[in-house]
């Protein structure tokens, strides 16, 4: 459906969602200092029984109790394969070949089909541009036909003409788009020309829905972090908000065992292969913890393969993969990595001592 002119960009909010953002607004300045992540959290979590499973999680995470209550949302690699190189991402990893480059639509199929009541949203993701996929409008208004919302990210270079009008006339409810901070830096990092990106989003946000937002993210890196806080003045028109994550990396070295909470977010990552892993940044999946084409996903969820790997974490003995893992830390963004068990030093990329983000929140 094509939005005729004057017609608002985006739905009016109504009562319950007003209420809930300003909860979290108010819960994200007292867990977190400031009420940038409420967004993200509101992304998440707009069902009070995803914010009960999620309490629950974050309680066992902080008991260190091995066991996860709920999964409450679910990403899926609809695509291994990239139109771009990102610097942060692809154009670092050595990964041509690992996996199928498409998800076939059984799979994706037995994967939504398969999901617990407890999943609240379905976010298209993963190590890939998902608007490769022939099929991702199809894929979408199936997620949201069986109640999920769906959100997608994308780089955005490929969102025009079919794939545009495709996605904008879905059932999608985020398209989350992947920014840099100026054009030299976009050049640098994503090599690609930030007014063609600019313009892509112009478009998608004058096609879409009412009822789907457009978001937008960047990643914190020592090349951009003084620009972040300026980043909204340039992108407004578009969104309220910014979404902005931590560089993730993966070291030669192993560090000190963490207590890792992402496990305990509530989040299964479904890859190409049927893989399934607790971890959303499980690149080569070394932490799978089963595959769809020979287990069901409830066998996955309550076997042996997911508790050992929460086990392993609780008690210090997180797997080599995990304790390769790095997180470049940014003011206001809690760290996934950050409760190193034998050692307080955590890594330094003096992103912590500058100024707060605008609308910083992931
Ligand atoms: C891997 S991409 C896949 C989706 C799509 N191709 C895109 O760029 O949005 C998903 C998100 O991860 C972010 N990302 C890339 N490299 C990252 C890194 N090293 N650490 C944290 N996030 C990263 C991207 O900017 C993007 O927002
Ligand atoms: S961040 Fe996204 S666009 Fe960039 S290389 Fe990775 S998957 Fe591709």
């Amino acid at each position: 459906m094509w939005q005729r002119r004057n017609e608002p960009l985006t739905k009016r909010k109504t009562l319950t969602e007003r209420a809930l953002r300003a909860a979290y607004a108010v819960a994200s300045r007292i867990i977190y200092g400031d009420s940038a992540h409420a967004d993200w959290m509101y992304e998440k979590m707009q069902r009070p029984a995803t914010c009960f499973a999620i309490a629950i999680n974050v309680a066992f995470y902080a008991l260190r109790v091995p066991r996860v209550y709920k999964i409450t949302s679910a990403m899926i690699e609809p695509v291994f394969g990239c139109n771009l190189r990102c610097k942060t991402c692809w154009g670092v990893l050595d990964l041509e070949g690992h996996r199928q480059t498409l998800m076939s639509w059984d799979l994706f199929c037995k994967i939504v089909d398969s999901l617990p009541k407890s999943v609240e949203s379905v976010t298209f993701a993963l190590l890939g541009e998902p608007l490769l996929h022939p099929r991702l409008h199809e894929m979408i208004d199936y997620v949201a036909g069986r109640g999920f919302r769906a959100i997608v990210f994308t780089n955005g270079m490929l969102l025009k003409g079919e794939a545009l009008s495709r996605l904008a006339q879905s059932s999608l409810s985020v398209l989350n788009v992947s920014i840099e901070a100026d054009n030299e830096i976009a050049g640098e990092i994503r090599g690609i020309d930030l007014d063609i990106l600019r313009a892509n989003v112009a478009a998608f946000v004058k096609a879409k829905r009412l009822d789907t937002e457009v978001k937008l993210s960047i990643v914190a890196h020592p090349g951009n972090r003084d620009k972040l806080p300026f980043i909204l003045k340039e992108w407004g028109e578009f969104a309220e908000h910014i979404k902005i994550c931590p560089q993730m990396g993966v070291s030669e070295e192993s560090g000190e065992p963490f207590l890792c909470i992402e496990p305990w977010r509530g989040n299964l990552n479904f890859f190409t292969n049927g893989n399934v892993s607790p971890c959303c940044f499980d690149m080569y999946n070394e932490l799978a913890i089963g595959n769809l084409s020979a287990q069901t996903l409830s066998e996955i969820i309550q076997g042996g393969a997911f508790r050992a790997f929460l086990q392993r974490i609780t008690r210090g003995q997180a797997p080599p993969r995990c304790l390769r893992c790095t997180e470049l830390p940014v003011k206001g963004i809690p760290l996934r990595v950050r409760k190193r068990m034998h050692s307080k030093k955590q890594p330094d990329s003096g992103l912590r001592d500058k100024p707060a983000q605008d609308g910083s929140n992931r």
